[in-house]
Parts: C-alpha cells; sequence; structure tokens
C-alpha cells in the first residue's frame, strides 16, 4: 500500500514532523512511503498521491492558519484525486495560541471538499490524546519534544489505513 506524506516546509521543522510521522507508519506495516515537500517541486510526484490509498498533509501555521503555500496547492492543484483516500493533517507553529488548531481545521475543511475519509486519530481512541492532528510547538525542540505524538499518529494512521484498504 503506497501512503504520500506531502507537506510545505521552509526552515525544516514540518519535515522533522513528517519523518516522525513515517517512523510510526513503519511501526504498524510494510507501506511504501514518500514525503513530498512542496517547497522542493522535485520531490512532487502526482502519480504517486494518486496512487496512494492515505495522503497525510502537514503545514506550519501562517498567520493562525495554512501556509498560503498549501492553500495555492488545494485551490489549484486539481490534478491529484484525492476523493475516496484516507487523509489525516499534522502541523508546526510558534507559539502555543498561534493558531495550530485553526491550521489544522482549515486544511480538513479542504479535505472533506475533495471527497476525502479524514481521520485524527483522535482522543476517541484513547491516551495521550490527539485532538485534531499533532501539533509542534515552540522555536528550537517543538517537534522533537512532540516526537513520540508524531510517532504515534503515524502508527495509528497505518494502522486505520490497514482496516480500511487491505483486502
Ligand atoms: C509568514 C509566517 C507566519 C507565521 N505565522 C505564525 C502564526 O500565526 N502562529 C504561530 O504560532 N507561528 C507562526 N509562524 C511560525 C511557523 O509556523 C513555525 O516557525 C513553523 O514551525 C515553520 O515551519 P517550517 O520550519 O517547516 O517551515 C509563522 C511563520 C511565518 C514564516
Amino acid at each position: 500500500m503506497k501512503i504520500t506524506i506531502l507537506y510545505f516546509s521552509k526552515t525544516g521543522n514540518t519535515e522533522k514532523a513528517a519523518a516522525y510521522i513515517k517512523e510510526g507508519l513503519m511501526e504498524a506495516g510494510n507501506f511504501e512511503i514518500r514525503l513530498m515537500n512542496l517547497n522542493e517541486p522535485s520531490t512532487m510526484d502526482n502519480t504517486f498521491i494518486n496512487e496512494s490509498d492515505t495522503v497525510i498533509m502537514g503545514t506550519p501555521t501562517y498567520v493562525a492558519n495554512m501556509c498560503w503555500q498549501f492553500k495555492k496547492w488545494f485551490d489549484t492543484d486539481w490534478d491529484c484525486q484525492l476523493g475516496g483516500k484516507l487523509g489525516a493533517v499534522f502541523a508546526t507553529a510558534n507559539a502555543m495560541h498561534g493558531g495550530g488548531d485553526i491550521a489544522l481545521q482549515s486544511m480538513i475543511t479542504h479535505m472533506l471538499v475533495r471527497g476525502m475519509l479524514t481521520y485524527s486519530s483522535g482522543a476517541g481512541c484513547g491516551r495521550p490524546y490527539i485532538h485534531l492532528g499533532p501539533i509542534g510547538i515552540g522555536v528550537n525542540n517543538g517537534v522533537e519534544e512532540r516526537k513520540d505524538f508524531f510517532n504515534l499518529f503515524g502508527k495509528r494512521i497505518g494502522e486505520q489505513s490497514i482496516r480500511l484498504f487491505e483486502k
């Protein structure tokens, strides 16, 4: 099964979170996983996205929302057929009340419009609670501090992908 982790990262925080999520996915199953950074066009592969059953998306928080680069991608890149795929979101931010949850919710809204199934691995899945998705907060090591959350999120998304898509 193919899984895409699609993110935007300029200064490396969201990229680090994506790597931790990949670690968690690999605990759950034997997936073919690709990391794609919207900021590095050479990493983008729409064919692989279209072949993926699950697409996890991550954004830095910009002005209490998803970054504009991700919004642009949602608004303009309709080559990707996202309908019916499992979607999940994660974010990074500088500040605790910097709008990370709003960024996640905006991404989820776009996923729903595109016909994706969304899964947060939320509080109903037990402790530690992940609400809309994991958020790494803090300028220096906010993502490292949440490594366990990103790992667990990846593992839960992997397990759910197997439940939904593996025959
Ligand atoms: C234009 C811009 C706007 C930002 N706005 C916010 C914000 O509203 N709230 C917040 O907590 N962090 C904000 N940040 C900080 C980033 O979300 C944070 O540094 C993020 O981890 C960067 O991700 P990256 O290292 O993957 O590029 C902003 C950063 C930039 C460049």
